[in-house]
């Protein structure tokens, strides 16, 4: 326990810091915490101050909402305070929500409660007078706002007149304003190129862009909105429920949340949260959780007000997407094509619902971008099945704090904030496996080991490539074995695979005789392969599977696809110059051709295939949809091999849509497949049925 000395000081200190981070938050549009480090502080704060309410001052960040509005905007004083939401993060503080609301509402029938995904953007209100919107404002303090009327006018989305009829002569509207995530990355992608600056998230960039003075650069930013409840009203009334007040809301033209329900009970509010989670990433805005809402008005206003809280909504969070940990080292990986790609070795953190040790970097000017050092306390991103990045340093002078936050956190993982030396993150000049010189082509970022044939990495690579299930599907030969074999000197080229007796096999670590012979047995089955899996399985540089069937299918025999050149290559479907290049370059090489020279004579035999006219192919006059995330391939690819195959690919789910395939993640495409009653596939079934059509 820690003495009223000690609590005073770290009262003051937690104060000072969350006012810090307000500022930087709301003010500067530059956060230099994740928000879940944040709320961490702003927890502890309320606990102490909750334990101790004596030690509550009037200026404590715990008595506003948010933080004051930025000088250069008009104020705008809130007719009605503009509240903030209590959190829960588990099934059971949902439950306890529950029993005090039916405890305070003495009632035994379980609630109706009105739920709507949580958007992660900016909360404005605006100002209907007769109809027309007179002013629109941020939430500010909860107390005061910034006028942002011109920015706000630019929004699409929003009627700057109502439609119908019936609404109050006085309405005011709240909701949230945000940037889709297709909006935020073409804009990211565009200031890229151009050299501007680029936002962090689509919440950062949808607040710095309600902030700007111009509204004509507004205009050109993709900003939406959804309502979720109505303000001051004056002459007219509004129903008595808020699902009827958002019935009311899509009847004016006001944007509601397409996924918003009523239920009854929180069981069916978890199973609502559940549903909602699932289909986070399918979304195309940031959600960080569900809002649960009492529904009816008169309920509401019985239960009334905690400080700064109503105690007829709860926030439901969901797992955090950004966090704080710390950059351990950096280590260059080889690929199969000798590219050397900087991972990141992180201090081991809980992140978009697992725990994330590594991060890739891309290339070296990401690294410089940016501007990353070990050492430093980095933040990062993993959302859904994507793979985690680091999105942000957290500058050195707030490290301490973020520090502090970790250390709040003593349930999910024990914060570890020992010090590592900084350190600059410097590219090889040799192979980190083989020792060649690293060289980089002329107008690439990438950098390759030079070392083709005698780097160790690249040839297990290459061989993992050769052996894996699009390729020549060798069952059972994993990385582990792979090592082995080339680290034993066993295999030195892709050949050697087909020299290897079950002997040899046998003495292997972890391998029994048994395991031996299926292994043998597995290479020897590889040897009757399509012509299209082969040429992938030789891992021509941006030659992938679909690639691979529209040269097996153009030139029907590997004699033919070794002898075309560079013109007679572009005329295959989806082989632009570069990649035609790479295929003849690949070709003229005398040791490629040897190596496929040995491949033949050890008995591989690639069949050829009759040249296929494209209304003979198999999935030809057919029209397919893929959603969700796929394991074995991306959605590109996907769409790729689909095309190949003869089928129409289209981006939405409509009667015409011969066949869906949905991975995890599917969201509303997957829910009008089933409406319409389409056939609807899973990746399993996907892969199978691309095996049998091969
Ligand atoms: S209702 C008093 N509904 O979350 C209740 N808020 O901490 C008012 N938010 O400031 C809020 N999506 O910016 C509500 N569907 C939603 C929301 C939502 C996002 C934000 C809002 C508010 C914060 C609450």
């Amino acid at each position: 326990m820690k003495d009223s000395a000690a609590l005073q000081a770290e009262l003051a200190e937690l104060r000072r810091l969350i006012n810090y981070h307000n500022s930087r938050y709301h003010q500067l549009d530059a956060p230099a915490i994740p928000d879940q480090d944040y709320d961490r502080l702003f927890q502890r704060l309320l606990d102490i101050e909750a334990a101790h309410p004596g030690l509550v001052t009037p200026d404590s960040p715990s008595q506003r909402v948010g933080s004051a509005p930025l000088g250069g905007f008009t104020q705008v004083r809130h007719a009605l305070p503009m509240q903030s939401l209590d959190k829960v993060f588990t099934s059971d503080d949902l439950r306890r929500f529950e029993e005090r609301v039916i405890k305070r509402l003495n009632t035994a029938s379980p609630p109706e409660f009105s739920c709507e995904p949580k958007i992660d953007g900016v909360a404005v209100s605006l100002l209907y007078r007769d109809g027309m919107l007179e002013r629109a404002a941020t939430r500010g303090d909860g107390t005061t706002g910034e006028d942002i009327t011109h920015n706000v006018r630019t929004v699409r989305a929003l009627p700057l007149r109502l439609q119908g009829g019936g609404y109050p002569a006085l309405l005011e509207v709240r909701g949230e304003i945000f940037m889709t995530k297709s909006g935020f990355a073409s804009m990211n992608a565009e200031a890229l190129s151009k050299g501007e600056r680029t936002f962090v998230n689509p919440r950062n960039a949808a607040a710095g862009t309600l902030r700007q003075l111009d509204s004509r650069l507004t205009a050109q930013r993709p900003l939406t909105m959804f309502c979720y409840s109505a303000g001051l009203v004056e002459n007219g009334v509004l129903p008595d429920t808020l699902s009827a007040i958002f019935d009311s809301f899509v009847r004016w033209g006001l944007p509601v949340n397409e996924l918003r329900r009523v239920v009854t009970g929180v069981a069916a509010c978890e199973e609502y949260c559940a549903l909602v989670q699932a289909r986070r990433n399918a979304l195309d805005y940031e959600i960080d959780g569900v809002v649960i809402k009492i529904n009816s008005l008169a309920l509401q206003q019985e239960l009334g007000m905690n400080a700064r809280t109503p105690r007829w909504a709860m926030a439901f969070k969901f797992p955090a997407e950004e966090v704080a940990t710390v950059l351990e080292d950096v280590v260059f990986q080889v690929g199969r094509t000798g590219a050397l790609t900087p991972v990141a070795r992180l201090r081991p953190v809980f992140v978009g619902g697992v725990t994330v040790s590594n991060a890739t970097l891309h290339n070296m000017d990401e690294v410089r971008r940016l501007g990353l050092r070990i050492g430093d306390r980095v933040i990062v991103r993993r959302a859904g099945d994507v793979i985690p990045k680091i999105v942000q340093v957290v500058p050195p002078a707030f490290v301490a704090e973020t520090a502090v936050a970790d250390a709040m956190e003593n349930d999910r993982q024990t914060a570890d904030t020992t010090l590592i030396e900084a350190r600059d993150i410097v590219a090889p000049v040799q192979c980190p496996v083989c020792g060649s010189p690293v060289v980089q082509e002329e107008g690439e970022v990438l950098l390759r080991c030079s070392g083709t044939l005698v780097c160790r990495a690249q040839l297990i690579q290459a061989l993992l490539h050769f052996a894996s299930r699009g390729a020549m599907d060798i069952e059972g030969l994993g990385s582990k074995l792979v090592e082995q074999l080339v680290e034993a000197g066993l295999v030195k080229s892709l050949a050697d695979l087909y020299q290897l007796d079950v002997d040899t096999l046998a003495n292997l670590e972890r391998m029994g005789l048994k395991s031996a012979q299926n292994l043998k047995a597995g290479i020897d089955k590889s040897k009757d392969i399509s012509l299209a899996r082969f040429l992938f399985a030789l891992g021509i540089r941006d030659v992938g599977e679909a690639t691979a069937l529209n040269l097996a299918r153009h030139f029907g025999t590997l004699a033919a696809v070794m002898a075309a050149d560079e013109e007679t290559l572009k005329a295959v479907d989806d082989v632009g110059p570069v990649v035609a290049g790479r295929i003849a370059t690949f070709f003229a090489q005398p040791l490629n051709r040897q190596l496929i020279e040995q491949l033949l004579k050890l008995g591989v035999s690639p069949q050829e295939l009759a040249v296929v006219p494209p209304e003979k192919l198999p999935l030809s006059g057919q029209t397919w949809v893929v959603t969700g995330s796929l394991a074995a391939m991306d959605r590109n690819q996907a769409k790729a091999v689909l095309q190949a195959l003869g089928a129409k690919v289209a981006g939405s789910v409509s009667a015409k849509t011969t066949c869906v395939v949905a991975g995890p993640g599917a969201g509303s495409k997957l829910a009008t497949a089933e409406e319409l009653g389409i056939k609807v596939i899973n990746e399993q079934e996907f892969l199978a049925l691309l095996e049998q059509l091969q």
